[in-house]
């Protein structure tokens, strides 16, 4: 049976913005890692829930509160679904930097002793590292990171070697947003198991890439981000194991998350709810589980296999580019070109890139220490998504050639 064929063309006409002229001309949209566009089917879910749905959830019997509950709760299945996990083991978050502050405030907190340490690796992101400095700080722990080897890959055997009686909790990037290093996760998890220990998975940019069975994965919770996979920002969740959720304390107190309050004392509501205080984003959900159906409908398999064969190309044609160095060749790698200039600093080069319609992200990619790794304050990052083609390859190597004789 013969695959069908990968019909971009049809893709980038489901993404309005993908015509909108910038700088006058043709969009190439490259910033992917940092926000993804959102496909007609999520702005018309999101539409229509406001238009027809939108009351405050668990808290009246009229219609539209039936309706809105319905959508949200509905998008709680669909999004369980994805993961292969329970409605339960989802927990609704503002995205992925207030789900790993949830894990550690909430599960790590109480746990923590002086002496204890957090182990990462050296390729995390600012959300993957301050929330366990500030509870490390507060209890005497300390946060231990991993070395990276020169490809940005992980240093699999110095990781290995951080591992120890003092370890209490392993968190770790699934796919790099700045290098598109691809870690090995099940091998992490593996031995963390072998110990004991507790590991969270940052999966902010490998979700709308890498298909992920939350209990295949064995890994203790998950953490993601709508924005990053379709669907609409300042939504995502955590997916968590039950017996983890349902022991541990609230952290936002407010309105859904109670059983019960007097002034005397209050009783608190079963997870995922206890963390979910105040109003939801009901639109969020719905938006979220929307673009989930989108990639379905795409087929997950379909655009990683799309995203590599455009990362082969790319690469291909940067190294033709003088003086282009690539930060981060991993052999296992997702759909991110970021890499420095000889002829001027990664924000100049970015300046130029958008004169001609080119959407990069520049800068330390909120990864300070893994740019103080490679010796350099920050890089030009080019991240790909469903919706790229072999045109926005070449307008941005074009761009770069204007680049590099106007710097030059
Ligand atoms: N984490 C986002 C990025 O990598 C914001 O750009």
């Amino acid at each position: 049976m013969s695959t069908p064929r990968y019909d971009v063309d049809a893709i980038r006409a489901q993404f309005p913005i993908l015509s909108e002229p910038v700088r006058g001309g043709r969009l190439a949209y490259l910033d992917n890692a940092a926000t993804t566009q959102k496909p007609d089917a999520v702005l018309a879910a999101i539409d229509d829930y406001y238009r027809h749905k939108n009351a405050n959830v668990h808290r009246a019997v009229h219609d539209l509160a039936e309706r809105a509950t319905t959508a949200y709760e509905g998008a709680r299945d669909r999004i369980a679904r994805w993961f292969h996990a329970a409605r339960e083991q989802i927990v609704f978050t503002r995205g992925t930097t207030e789900a790993i502050n949830l894990v550690a405030y909430s599960f790590l907190r109480p746990r923590l002793q002086p002496g204890d340490e957090v182990l990462l690796t050296g390729m995390e992101h600012h959300s993957n590292i301050v929330p366990w400095q500030l509870v490390a700080r507060e209890k005497g722990a300390r946060v231990v990171a991993a070395p990276v080897l020169d490809d940005g890959s992980l240093d699999f055997d110095g990781w290995t070697a951080l591992l120890n009686e003092r370890t209490r909790f392993i968190a770790v990037v699934h796919v790099s947003n700045s290098l598109g290093t691809v870690n090995p996760i099940d091998r992490m998890i593996a031995a963390a198991k072998a110990r004991g220990i507790p590991v969270l998975v940052d999966g902010a940019q490998s979700i709308a890439h890498l298909a992920i069975d939350f209990p295949a994965l064995g890994a203790d919770f998950l953490t993601c981000s709508a924005h990053k996979a379709y669907g609409p920002t300042g939504f995502g969740c955590l997916v968590g194991r039950r017996e983890h959720l349902d022991a541990m304390p609230p952290w936002h107190g407010g309105g859904d998350m109670i059983r019960t309050v007097s002034f005397e004392e209050s009783t608190w509501n079963e997870a995922p709810y206890r963390f979910e205080a105040g109003t939801p984003d009901m639109a969020g959900a719905v938006g979220f589980a929307a673009a989930l159906d989108w990639i379905e409908s795409v087929g997950l398999d379909a655009i990683a296999a799309h995203e590599h064969r455009l990362l082969v190309e790319g690469t291909a044609l940067l190294a033709d580019i003088p003086g282009l160095r690539m930060i981060g060749t991993a052999k296992n790698k997702g759909g991110v070109m970021s890499f420095v200039m000889t002829v001027g600093h990664a924000q100049d080069i970015g300046t130029i890139l958008d004169q001609y319609g080119v959407a990069v992200r520049t800068g330390h990619h909120c990864t300070m220490p893994l740019m103080a790794r490679f010796g350099v304050p920050a890089t030009v990052r080019a991240s790909l998504a469903a919706y790229n083609n072999r045109d926005d390859l070449d307008q941005l190597a074009m761009a770069l050639r204007k680049a590099s004789r106007l710097l030059a």
